[in-house]
């Protein structure tokens, strides 16, 4: 796959290994991994084998990495995210590369590996160590660091597609006022701050009235309660907002669709109130609404590079970096567990070192 730019440069602290000083194949580290025991999913810390790994080009040392949804799925068992285990789940993962088969990235250059097959069916970003095909690894933006990279991880990658969808339909604030559900989570909470940053009017639409100041905090002018988008028998409502970011789906979307102004749009993320979705096509043919599919999983590489590349400079979305919470692989089942729950707010880093 055609790659826009050259990997960065290695740092001091992996000059050694671009030196020739590299790891063997063989080397030992630590994973949070997750067994199936009579039918229970239980992750722990184990000690494992680069050997283990499965069979890739480039072997990358992982710093950090970020929770998402989807890992907390692969960690309780779901098998439409991962079929087999024992697992390392992690989505995202950040860090350096130590072999490279390819050359390209070269061994010590910083990459940012998001999707693909990474954690679901592939060991993923909460072992210390991954092995990948070359082409899934981005590089890292100038000026970045693998801690920043996974503040943002998948969601905020996912964030910024869904608004750059937005913004590709000529989306503006002088439209009116765009919605995002989901609020608190990690998708949501980064759409906020990006649409504020960019000068929208944002509602944010969450099921959690205590985090209404935070919300705020990040640039929504309002935030109202998830019975906002409560199921209604009437096929359109008053039409409130000019363009949306829906992270949850289900009858939430459904709800939205029916407030959005004419020639106004939705992008689509997420599904963790439903992967139902339930309309009439009358948002689309009566105010000629545009419901955008999101995948930030297996888009082509430059996309993801292009969207990383704005948050590492115009995008850049300061508060979220600032509240960022980092925490370590023993903290990560009770963290995994929130996100089920629909109780976990704001960006979790995985860091290794901790
Ligand atoms: N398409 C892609 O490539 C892609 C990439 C990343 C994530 N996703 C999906 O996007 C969704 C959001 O991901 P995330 O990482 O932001 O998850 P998250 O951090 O768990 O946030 C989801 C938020 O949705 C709200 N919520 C939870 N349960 C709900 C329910 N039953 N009904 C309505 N709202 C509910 C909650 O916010 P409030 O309490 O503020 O309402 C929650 O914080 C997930 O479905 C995820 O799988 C898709």
């Amino acid at each position: 796959m055609a790659r826009a730019q050259r990997f960065p440069e290695p740092e001091d602290s992996v000059a050694d290994n671009k030196r020739g000083n590299t790891m063997t194949t063989n080397s030992e580290f630590k994973a949070w991994r997750v067994e199936e025991k009579d039918g229970e999913y239980q992750g722990s810390e184990q000690t494992l084998s680069t050997a283990d790994l499965p069979e890739g080009e480039v072997l990358i040392r992982v710093t950090h990495s970020s929770l998402n949804y989807k890992d907390a799925l692969s960690a309780s068992g779901n098998k439409g995210v991962t079929r087999s285990f024992p697992h390392t789940p992690g989505i995202d993962a950040a860090g350096e590369v130590v072999e490279s088969a390819t050359g390209e990235p070269a061994v010590g250059s910083r990459v940012i590996v998001t999707g693909y097959d990474l954690g679901m069916n592939t060991d993923g970003g909460f072992g210390e160590y991954i092995r990948v095909p070359a082409a899934w690894c981005v590089p890292m933006p100038s000026g970045w660091d693998a801690r920043t990279a996974m503040i943002y991880g998948t969601a905020g990658l996912t964030a910024g597609l869904c608004v750059g969808k937005l913004l590709k339909m000529g989306a503006s604030p002088e439209q009116g006022k765009v919605a995002v559900s989901g609020a608190s989570g990690a998708v949501g909470s980064v759409a906020i701050e990006l649409l504020a940053n960019l000068g929208f009017d944002v509602v944010a639409i969450s099921g959690k009235a205590d985090h209404a100041d935070s919300l705020k905090d990040l640039g929504a002018s309002e935030v109202v309660g998830r019975d906002a988008l409560a199921e209604e028998k009437k096929p359109l409502l008053k039409p409130v907002f000019a363009n949306a970011v829906d992270t949850v789906g289900g009858t939430p979307l459904a709800e939205l669709l029916k407030q959005v102004q004419p020639g106004g749009s939705v992008s689509c993320c997420g599904l963790v109130a439903g992967p139902q979705l339930s309309t009439t096509v009358l948002p689309f043919i009566l105010r000629g609404v545009n419901l955008l599919g999101v995948d930030s999983v297996e888009i082509p590489l430059p996309d993801k590079q292009a969207v990383w590349e704005k948050f590492a400079g115009e995008w850049k979305c300061p508060k979220t970096e600032a509240s960022a919470r980092d925490i370590g692989r023993a903290e990560l089942d009770e963290a995994l567990k929130a996100f089920l729950k629909g109780a976990s707010a704001g960006k979790i880093v995985l860091d290794h070192s901790r």
